[in-house]
């Protein structure tokens, strides 16, 4: 069998499917792997780092594709990418499943079949393979960074021959993966940092990592698998200006607010960006799917007319390219892996986590 592992061809993608560690491992259970000739350049992992993991180089799109019994994708791949795969060819990847359908349908009339990594359960078992999680992640540290790059000021406290600095306050929006590492990795910093959620069952755990939980009267939002379910407009109406106040007391909002498949919710209003200090910092790491602020800019940074950054980059791991290759590629081996028989893929169909992940099969799109 062969795995196929192409050039990502989204501009901002500088991720790479699979880097050589994985490469020997595949290779260890029979499985011959085709590199695309400088897909991980920008990861930071030459082609001859693969070639001595074990894996062939290939060229063009078209010999890629007529070897490939797998493909190992980060993004979708090209439409060009698609059309030349033979239809037994499994691919894995994340697929945005519940936000894209169409272009699922299209894969299902390829006949192809399909492991999209968000829809892997989230379950103990699973964990290795998530890779929802290993990449928000790195979006949560990253964004700490930027708000920090921005900031006029310092995280820490400063005891200095000058005087004292006290610390820069954060409030983290969205306490799930991202923010929870946003908050860790603030606090790491030295900031004085509080989350919030709309599942209030992340208290607990926002209190573990040594920030303030802040709790609002507004409606809360637990929805199934561990996930928030979304709000009405009136209640996300509700929140901003509960949290109006809250956010203008911040130097730095950090905001990781989402709902699987839905846009984000626009929990920080023109009004409250009004409200905060000259040299605040925003960092929508919902910029993706639309963005937490109502100022946000795709892939922009923006100083407002009353001096507050607002930072919209999108696919932030993918600005960490060589963890977030490294770690993306152990979930892609730990989901195929156990499938693997005498170098084949076999896919069992019973299993949970197959179950979940498997959103094109036989000509139909299964979510
Ligand atoms: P996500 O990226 O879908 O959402 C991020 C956060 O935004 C969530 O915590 C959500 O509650 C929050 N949110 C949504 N709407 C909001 C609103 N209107 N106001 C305020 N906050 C809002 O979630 P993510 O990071 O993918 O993980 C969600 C949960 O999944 C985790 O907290 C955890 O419970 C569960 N999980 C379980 C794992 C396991 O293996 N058991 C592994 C990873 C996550």
């Amino acid at each position: 069998m062969i795995a196929a592992v192409p050039r990502e061809a989204a501009p901002n993608e500088r991720r790479v499917a699979l880097v050589p560690e994985s490469v020997s491992r595949l290779v260890k259970l029979g499985v011959s792997v085709h590199v695309q000739r400088g897909a991980g350049q920008r990861a930071s992992f030459p082609d001859d780092l693969y070639q001595r993991a074990g894996a062939s180089i290939v060229e063009d799109n078209a010999t890629l594709a007529r070897d490939a019994d797998m493909l190992l994708c980060v993004r979708p791949p090209s439409d060009e990418l698609v059309a030349l795969l033979r239809k037994s060819t499994t691919l894995v990847g994340f697929f945005n499943p519940l936000a894209d359908p169409g272009y699922l349908k299209r894969l299902a009339e390829r006949g192809l079949t399909v492991l999209a990594v968000e829809s892997i359960p989230r379950i103990t078992r699973a964990q290795p393979m998530d890779a929802l999680s290993s990449q928000s992640n790195i979006a949560g540290y990253k964004a700490v960074l930027l708000a920090a790059g921005a900031l006029p000021r310092f995280f820490p406290m400063l005891t200095t021959a000058a005087g004292t600095i006290p610390p820069a306050k954060v409030f983290v929006i969205g306490a799930g993966v991202a923010g929870l590492q946003a908050i860790a990795t603030a606090r790491r910093l030295g900031a004085v940092v509080s989350g919030y959620d709309a599942r209030p069952i992340v208290k607990e755990q926002v209190e573990s990592l040594g920030a303030a939980f802040v709790q609002f009267d507004v409606a809360t939002a637990e929805g199934a698998g561990g996930y928030a379910k979304e709000l009405s407009a009136e209640q996300v109406a509700q929140q901003q200006r509960a949290m109006a106040e809250t956010i203008a007391k911040n130097d730095a909002v950090i905001t990781t607010a989402a709902v699987p498949g839905r846009p984000a919710p626009v929990l920080i209003s023109e009004e409250a960006v009004k409200g905060m200090q000259p040299g605040s910092v925003i960092v929508d790491v919902a910029a993706d799917t639309g963005g937490n602020c109502a100022l946000t800019k795709r892939d922009q940074t923006i100083v407002t007319e009353n001096g507050v950054t607002i930072v919209g980059t999108t696919n932030l791991a993918s600005t960490m390219p060589y963890d977030a290759s490294r770690l993306y590629s152990r979930n892609i081996f730990a989901l195929i892996s156990p499938f693997i028989k005498d170098g084949t893929l076999v896919l069992d169909e019973e299993d949970e986590v197959v179950k979940g992940a498997c959103v094109v099969r036989d000509g139909k799109v299964l979510v």
